[in-house]
């Protein structure tokens, strides 16, 4: 089935009547992970009503380039930086002549105009209209300013005529945006993150914790994003903001990491352990706060469970990919660690240098070898080791088939 896991779809529908498919057209979008917002020309809402799309999509439906209210929720230009494709479908002959020239007079024109995003195309009309050299010319234009064209489908048409100028059917138009997506490298995948530190309750005002800023982790979360996956970050406390489109479930204790980890195991394709999880956590938490009374005190230990050693085990298993933050003997020390926890990769590095560090170096280890990724920007660093997760994703797959 294809997938369009996070990707934002702004919809734009003009006036024709394949506009009623745009109905299914925003299921199978939202089915297959996208967020869609729809725009409607006036024209169009004499086909399908804005509430029916907003009722499909569950996002309010845009309509005007000059309504005060819209404008304040989620300005034109601040939707038109939204989008990770806009589609419009179907685009009527007077929609594609206004294009053409570069026409700003509603909010649907306007956004083509002023958005980043690839522009994708659904033309529909009779097929007079359609076959008219005006419309042509219209359509040569936006073609050469690469715009991507789907259709239109040849056969019987609304007003009984028979020829070009249906509109694709609503499945076709779903596989066509997520082909434009397919080269994005963890297009489909979901990957479980932890991140931060743990915190492991002494008391109700004390804890054992680590300097762990998260900043990995995160990095690691946009980026992934960025490369088309799906992101799941269970995260300690860190003083970090929430990637967009990243769902992040915070967790404080070790115990607790582990059992939202494999809560939600099953279906991921990576599982990704930034976390440094507390070796230890204190066997007994007092319910009150402890006196200073005494001159010396003792705290009893206990290990906490290894999660990532869990994952590991399972099977079946996703690539599991480990980090080791090490004082001394980086290379042998994450060896060990990557034989020891029978993980697919591992990323070692100096815990001194990496700690709360916006910078970071590693060095991939696993049962090929070892690969140096020179100090940079952790997100730099990260695109990097994702590139590495991707090719074994997709040398694994390989194999499979
Ligand atoms: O043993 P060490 O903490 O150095 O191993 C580091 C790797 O193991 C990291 O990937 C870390 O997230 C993971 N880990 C874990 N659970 C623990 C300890 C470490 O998942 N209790």
């Amino acid at each position: 089935m294809p997938t369009l896991t996070n990707k934002r779809i702004l919809l734009g529908i003009t006036g024709g009547i394949a506009a009623y498919k745009c109905a299914e057209l925003s299921r199978l979008f939202t089915r297959a992970g996208a967020e869609v917002r729809v725009v409607m020309t006036r024209a169009a809402q004499e086909f399908v009503t804005p509430l029916t799309m907003q009722a499909l999509t569950g996002n309010r439906v845009h309509l005007d380039l000059l309504d005060f209210e819209a404008e304040a929720a989620m300005g034109h230009i601040e939707l038109a930086r939204w989008a990770d494709l806009v589609l419009v479908a179907p685009a009527s002959a007077d929609f594609l002549a206004r294009i053409a020239h570069g026409r700003a007079d509603d909010l649907l024109s306007t956004l083509i105009l002023a958005t980043p995003a690839p522009i994708a195309l659904a033309p529909a009309m009779n097929q007079g209209m359609w076959s008219d050299p005006g419309t042509q010319q219209n359509l040569a234009e936006v073609h050469h300013r690469g715009y991507r064209l789907f259709g239109p489908d040849e056969g019987d048409q609304a007003c009984g005529d028979v020829g070009p100028g249906r509109m694709v059917e609503p499945a076709e138009l779903l596989a066509g945006c997520a082909e434009l997506f397919s080269g994005e490298p963890l297009a489909g995948r979901h990957l479980l993150i932890t991140g931060g530190p743990t915190r492991e309750a002494i008391d109700p005002v004390r804890f054992l914790s680590n300097h762990s800023s998260g900043k990995m982790a995160y990095a690691l979360a946009t980026e992934a994003v960025a490369a088309g996956a799906r992101v799941t970050l269970i995260s300690g406390p860190v003083a970090l903001p929430t990637p967009d489109r990243v769902t992040r479930i915070d967790v404080v204790g070790a115990e607790e990491m582990l059992s939202a980890t494999m809560e939600r195991i099953t279906d991921a394709d990576v599982f990704i352990g930034v976390a440094a999880v507390a070796d230890y956590r204190p066997a007994n938490q007092t319910a009150e706060k402890i006196k200073k009374d005494q001159v010396s005190m003792k705290i009893d230990l206990l290990r906490n469970p290894d999660i990532i050693s869990e994952v590991a085990g399972l099977n079946p298993r996703p690539l599991v990919v480990g980090f080791a933050a090490e004082t001394g003997d980086v290379l042998a020390n994450g060896r060990e660690k990557l034989e020891r926890k029978r993980l697919d990769l591992l990323f070692a590095n100096n815990a001194t240098e990496t700690f709360n560090s916006d910078e970071v170096a590693a060095t991939a280890i696993s049962a090929e070898g070892e690969i140096e990724i020179p100090r940079a920007r952790k997100e730099a660093v990260a695109r990097k080791m994702l590139g590495m997760i991707a090719e074994r994703l997709s040398a694994a797959a390989d194999t499979a088939s």
